[in-house]
């Protein structure tokens, strides 16, 4: 069959997201969509400009003028700020802990839902977020929202983050996704919340290649209707 469904994937910091939505896309011959490495774009911007953050005006302004592509590579993706590769400074313990705080400017979301939903048009889309299923894609023929428990979310970026960053620890961790959890659930325009129609899928026991295959098998029902 030649049609193309969208792929909605949300749920909260370490779930799996990202890598799980990789995996879909790639067996599915689909693009992957990072909305949050969106998110961490526009606040990367916001502090190396020295920009008031709460100021949400002055922040609605730098989303406009920031030029953000997403460059699909063989096993990820570039993400592009005016001309530079800033794959890597958008994932910085200080870039993490400021994006929900921009995330959550209504005229921010505004200027990147209609980017997501213009990349999102031409279809064979798998988005992952926070409003995905939600907002940005209501009629996404696939939704999922997946979950895992805190510790476990923590564990996980422990062991991606223990070489570059000594210091960090579960207990650490666990306390920072908790608040940005929290702050992303608790605010006012488009929080993290499971769609209606999504289905859940906890991943706290599952590996990453048993969750793909679960999400493709949604796909697949799908495309055979
Ligand atoms: O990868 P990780 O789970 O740490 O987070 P992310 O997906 O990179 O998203 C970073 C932040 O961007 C989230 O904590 C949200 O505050 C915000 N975000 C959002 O508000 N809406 C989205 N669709 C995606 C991300
Ligand atoms: O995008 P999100 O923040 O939801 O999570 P992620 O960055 O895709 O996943 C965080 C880490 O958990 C990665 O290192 C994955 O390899 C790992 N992971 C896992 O161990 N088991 C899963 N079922 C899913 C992800």
């Amino acid at each position: 069959p030649t049609a193309k469904i969208n792929v909605a994937i949300d749920g909260p910091a370490g779930a799996g997201k990202s890598t799980v939505a990789r995996k879909v896309a790639e067996t599915l011959g689909y693009i992957y969509v990072d909305t949050g490495a969106m998110y961490r774009t526009v606040t990367l911007k916001a502090l190396r400009e020295g920009a008031d953050l709460d100021d949400a005006k002055a922040l609605a302004g730098l989303a406009e003028r920031t030029d953000i592509r997403l460059v699909p590579e063989p096993g990820g993706q570039k993400v592009i700020m005016d001309g530079e590769d800033v794959t890597e400074p958008i994932r910085t313990k200080e870039v993490t802990s400021f994006v929900s705080k921009v995330a959550a400017v209504p005229d921010i979301r505004n200027v990147l839902v209609r980017l997501q939903r213009d990349i999102a048009d031409r279809r064979g889309v798998v988005m992952d977020g926070r409003d995905i299923g939600t907002n940005v894609l209501p009629d996404a023929e696939v939704k999922v929202f997946m979950t895992a428990s805190v510790r476990i979310r923590a564990e996980r970026r422990w062991l991606e983050l223990k070489e570059k960053d000594p210091e960090a620890t579960v207990e650490g961790l666990m306390e920072a996704i908790a608040a940005r959890d929290k702050s992303d659930s608790e605010r006012a325009t488009s929080p993290l919340k499971q769609a209606d129609d999504a289905v859940l899928l906890d991943t706290s026991h599952l590996t990453a290649d048993e969750a793909a295959e679960r999400i493709v098998r949604l796909c697949r029902q799908a495309l055979e209707v």
